[in-house]
């Protein structure tokens, strides 16, 4: 296909740099985005007098009619295309003859591809909202049904106090909360319209902006020509809430991972989200939290090479940046296909209360409540800790719980450990006796509930 600049030129570029040139392989995607950025251009071109309404409307007619043609399969872009921007331009050419040649009037690649990167942008920021949110209600959903289970809660992987296991899930409910939160938040910024910058320094055509603005939707328009075609920091900004997200995931995958083991034999994994070993006929891995947990590292990867990419980048516009799309997509699919896999994963799991339950006896995970108990009968808490410490190290030489002490083996240690501390040394009472605020006791995480369930309403 023709190129867009061929007139400055006599000789053919040479076959390896038009290889290393050519964005079509990955660009194409972006065609509903460069044709619909296109009938924005060329309606407000024909309003504003710059074409005439024949010319506009012939444009206009011929995207629509192109789209429709490519939507349905009926036409492919050209292979031998440079982009997505010459090869749909070339489509309209070939439909509409020579008039297809004036809807690049008022118009470079810089401000078309930034802006069509904006618009695809903006669309993914809605599909992964809506992602989180179903993965949300997953984890809303789970904590309700699973409400008053008990599990072992950890700090440095050791049993650290018993916690209500809807009390862990909806810790991740609040970490996708933010995740949703950023990418609203950054699509707010993507959401700003490069178009009408011309290739840096605008344009000497009469256009008006803030129609094409309005038609595409977009909230404002970039002030300054230069940095509407040379920043890629609502990319960026993607992709760093990507990584967070994916970092977010990444840690519940390992949970799933580590629950499901026989080890801990605190969940069963659906048949659906594990696969089996060619070799080993007893095995079931957990391969989708796996390969959820591995591939935070090349959403990680895509945030640091568009980075590296802008960096030292002088003004305006440069070729480099022409790098800024398989980052993009490849988080973009990442995030579409790993966040959707996550909630499968936890909601067709089966979680054994009883493994978990046992796992919270005789664990010294209530160890903290006798310390507290002191400290409430007036004992600093410093030496309510090294009492309750001394009795620990008691019961592990006897190899014994807690919970199983009498009293005069209490009394031994502190005049104020009164057999009425006993009943507060089982794993439920600990769990009910953590009603602070945001604490781990069913009437705290009941509230919590409540406030997961007012956040999903807002989407
Ligand atoms: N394929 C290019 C990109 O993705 C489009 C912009 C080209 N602009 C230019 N001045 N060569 O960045």
């Amino acid at each position: 296909m023709r190129k867009l600049w061929g007139g400055r030129f006599d000789g053919q570029p040479d076959a390896l740099i038009d290889k290393l040139n050519n964005s079509l392989s990955f660009d194409a995607r972006l065609w509903r985005e460069d044709v619909e950025g296109s009938i924005a251009h060329a309606a407000m071109l024909g309003a504003a007098g710059i074409l005439s309404e024949t010319e506009s409307s012939e444009i206009v007619a011929g995207l629509k009619a192109l789209a429709a043609e490519i939507e349905n399969g009926d036409t492919q872009l050209p292979e031998d295309a440079e982009d997505v921007h010459t090869a749909v331009e070339g489509l309209l050419r070939e439909r509409i003859g020579p008039a297809a040649g004036k809807l690049h009037t008022a118009r470079s690649r810089n401000d078309q591809v930034a802006t069509d990167i904006r618009l695809y942008l903006r669309r993914i920021c809605d599909s992964v909202n809506e992602a989180i949110h179903s993965f949300q209600t997953a984890l809303a959903d789970a904590s309700e049904r699973e409400l008053g289970v008990l599990l072992p809660g950890y700090t440095h992987m050791q049993h650290a106090q018993p916690i209500l296991l809807s009390h862990q899930l909806l810790a991740y409910f609040w970490m996708l909360d933010r995740d949703r939160e950023r990418f609203t938040d950054c699509r707010g910024r993507i959401n700003r319209m490069p178009l009408g910058a011309g290739a840096l320094a605008g344009t000497g055509f009469p256009i008006n902006r803030r129609m094409t603005a309005e038609s595409l939707g977009f909230d404002s328009i970039l002030p300054n020509s230069l940095d509407a075609v040379s920043d890629r920091d609502f990319a960026i900004e993607f992709l760093a809430a990507a990584a967070i997200l994916m970092m977010h995931i990444s840690r519940l995958a390992e949970e799933i991972i580590l629950w499901n083991s026989p080890e801990f034999g605190f969940i069963l994994l659906d048949d659906s989200v594990t696969t089996g070993s060619s070799i080993m006929p007893q095995k079931k891995n957990p391969d989708a939290a796996e390969l959820s947990r591995g591939k935070a590292g090349r959403v990680y990867g895509d945030l640091i090479t568009l980075l590296t990419v802008m960096k030292g980048l002088p003004l305006a516009y440069n070729k480099d940046m022409q790098e800024d799309k398989e980052p993009l997509f490849d988080a973009a699919d990442t995030l579409l296909t790993v966040i959707p896999a996550m909630e499968k994963t936890l909601a067709t799991a089966k979680f054994q209360a009883k493994r978990m339950e046992y796992a919270t006896k005789g664990d010294f995970s209530t160890a903290t409540e006798a310390a507290d108990y002191l400290a409430r009968c007036g004992l600093p808490f410093r030496e309510a800790h090294e009492v309750i410490g001394r009795l620990v190290r008691h019961c592990m030489e006897h190899s014994i719980g807690l919970e199983e002490l009498d009293a005069g083996t209490l009394l031994k240690f502190s005049p104020l450990l009164k057999p009425d501390v006993l009943p507060l040394l089982s794993p439920a009472a600990a769990v009910e006796a953590r009603s602070s605020q945001g604490g781990s006791s069913s009437a705290s995480v009941r509230e919590q509930l409540i406030l997961a369930r007012i956040r999903l309403e807002r989407k």
